[in-house]
């Protein structure tokens, strides 16, 4: 990893206010900001030094009759030459300073985008349950967008008005002190009217984001869901809710905009007012001979400089509270706590031999009112497998999903290999244990990233080769023209369902994992690719303790031991043969059904042969 990645943005959390906390995400770019605030400054002191270099050519060349024809001229040049000198001087300290600012700028975004990707994948299942992926995409684009301004803009910005100000008011007060002073008596009014805006502007920028990311979710949901939304027909349902998010957008949007061009006018008219007034003062005391033709010419300049810069100033402050708005609600995801990966008390140093024991354990969501999984008690050895037959709801997925450590079991215990389970390290536990979950995701890579997916070394055509095989896919792959390089999704080929299962089939083997779990994963293949993958498996099952979740009979019945789930509850435990054994009992019932489907299948074939 780069540096780049590795600075940690929770330091601002601890930061008295929003602004110390954008100074601690400057960390490393201090030094450029200042130097392109300074380059400003330089870039501003060459503007002043115009006007002053104005007030002499007024005073001492226009003014006075005795020059000799060319010294004249020579002090013409001179003059002349200092007009251009201090023109480029602006020009490119004023170009530094832009490059400057875009280093700043784009570099602690740079960083803060790469942070918060790498924060989010770090974070817990139940906040990814709760959060809508919409949300974060928007905060983690929209956002930063506005937080990239904010430091190109507004940061900078802020430092190179108050060294302009300075700067001009220092040479205002070396020209006539007395009309410095009255250049500035409206400022105060200014100030106080942008930060009264600036109040405002944030409520509304605050509200104006949320209703933003609702309308990313809704369109994220929507080009998603873009299958069932056309099956059901429900396109104009859809567009109808689309539309009133935009129009909420629209008028959250316009509720804002009113404030910001209300601002202009009002602190326009202000300064106008003030600029007004400063000239007709510097124009009476010229005519009274209080001050020289060339100090009222060199003020009429350095007021629009001492001006503009309050002007801007208060456009600044406004704009910077949706930067302010944006760091907020980015700091809400940085203050997450990250799943620890690495620390428990148990620290094995060589791989988990599967022994599990559930003593009375139960389990509830964060979010949830009751619980899901009520005093489950077993124990697989080492090498078993071990089956979970429930009907829908009952609570498999939700017990295998423990094991990882995906949640938390809230009551009981687990223990593996002897050691309670929530003493293990995370990222141990997920390298012992493979899991192919009910619904199969892949990514928008090639079948051959997606299968060694898992495995973090160079991976043999062979090694791979044996996984998809055992996965009963292999002969599927072969027949695409690019073969395991082809790439799967969007930009290739779309695997059916029953696909898509067996290639994360194939992803989990090759990762070998120590305690496999099938969740449900033959679920959308046919009998016979059943049978295949059920074959293959046997043998793959063997040295490793594994969890099979699976509807048919001819599934389970291999197990060593089968849990019949109902409601969150283990209410049938046994092999095969004992719990047949039990006339009336729930496994009894759905063995007799599938048997008699079966039966009525094959009756049904021999008659149409
Ligand atoms: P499961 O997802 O564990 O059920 O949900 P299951 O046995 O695997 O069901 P199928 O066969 O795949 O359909 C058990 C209960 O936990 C709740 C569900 O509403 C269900 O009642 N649940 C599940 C949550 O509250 N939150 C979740 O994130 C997932
Ligand atoms: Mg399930």
């Amino acid at each position: 990893m780069t540096p780049q990645s590795t600075f940690d943005f929770r330091q601002s959390l601890a930061a008295r206010n929003k602004l110390a906390g954008v100074w601690r995400m400057m960390t490393n770019y201090r030094l450029p900001y200042i130097l392109a605030t300074a380059a400003l400054a330089v870039s501003a002191a060459s503007r002043t030094l115009t006007f002053l270099l104005l007030r002499y050519f007024a005073d001492v060349v226009l003014g006075a009759q005795t020059f000799a024809f060319d010294t004249l001229n020579r002090t013409l040049a001179i003059i002349a030459l200092g007009f251009v000198a201090l023109a480029c001087f602006e020009g490119l300290f004023s170009y530094l300073s832009g490059r400057l600012a875009a280093y700043t700028a784009e570099g602690i975004t740079r960083r803060l985008r790469d942070y918060l990707f790498d924060h989010i994948q770090r974070l817990s299942f139940a906040y990814h349950s709760k959060t809508p992926t919409g949300d974060l995409i928007e905060r983690v684009t929209s956002d930063v967008d506005s937080l990239r301004r904010f430091f190109s803009e507004q940061a900078i910005g802020v430092g190179r008005i108050l060294l302009i100000f300075f700067i001009n008011f220092a040479a205002l007060l070396n020209l006539y002190p007395k009309l410095a002073w009255l250049s500035i008596v409206t400022i105060p009014v200014v100030l106080g009217v942008s930060l009264w805006f600036f109040k405002i502007v944030t409520k509304r920028y605050e509200k104006y984001q949320e209703q933003e990311a609702i309308l990313s979710t809704t369109l994220q949901e929507n080009l998603t869901g873009v299958r069932v939304v056309k099956a059901f027909a429900r396109q104009d349902y859809e567009m109808g809710k689309f539309e009133k998010d935009n129009f909420e957008k629209f008028k959250r949007g316009r509720h804002l905009l009113k404030m910001h061009s209300l601002f202009w006018p009002l602190s326009d008219v202000v300064l106008g007012f003030q600029m007004l007034f400063g000239f007709v003062y510097g124009a009476t005391l010229a005519i009274n001979g209080d001050i020289s033709v060339g100090t009222y010419v060199a003020y009429t300049g350095l007021i629009t400089q001492l001006l503009w810069p309050i002007r801007n100033l208060g456009r600044i402050i406004v704009q910077a509270s949706s930067g302010l708005v944006s760091y907020s609600r980015l700091m809400e995801i940085v203050k997450q706590d990250r799943e620890a990966l690495l620390e428990g008390r148990v620290q094995p140093d060589s791989p988990a031999r599967g022994d599990l024991v559930f003593d009375n354990v139960s389990f509830m969501y964060t979010d949830g009112k009751s619980d899901v999984l009520k005093d489950i008690s077993f124990h697989v050895r080492p090498g078993q497998a071990v089956a979970l037959l429930g009907s829908t709801g009952s609570g498999k997925t939700s017990l295998v999903n423990l094991l990882p450590r995906f949640h938390e079991y809230t009551g009981g215990s687990i223990l593996l290999d002897g050691a309670e389970l929530r003493d293990y390290p995370r990222e141990y536990l997920r390298k012992q244990i493979g899991i192919v979950e009910q619904e199969p995701f892949l990514f928008s890579r090639s079948i051959r990233e997606n299968i060694t997916y898992g495995v973090g070394r160079d991976v043999s055509q062979e090694e791979i080769e044996r996984a998809a095989k055992a996965a009963a896919i292999h002969d599927v792959i072969v027949t695409f023209p690019d073969g395991y390089n082809t790439l799967v999704g969007e930009k290739g080929v779309t695997l059916s369902g029953g696909q898509k299962q067996r290639v994360t089939i194939a992803r989990t083997l090759l990762k070998n994992p120590r305690i496999l779990i099938l969740d449900d994963s033959t679920s959308s293949v046919d009998l016979e690719t059943e049978a295949e993958i059920r074959e293959a498996l046997n043998s793959l099952m063997q040295n490793r303790t594994t969890f099979i979740i699976a509807h048919r009979i001819q599934s389970v019945m291999i197990a060593d031991l089968i849990l019949v789930l109902d409601k969150g509850a283990v209410v049938q435990m046994g092999t095969h043969e004992e719990l047949l054994a039990k006339e009336g009992s729930m496994y009894r019932r759905i063995y007799d059904i599938q048997t008699r489907i079966d039966e009525e299948l094959e009756f049904e074939i021999a008659r149409v042969n």
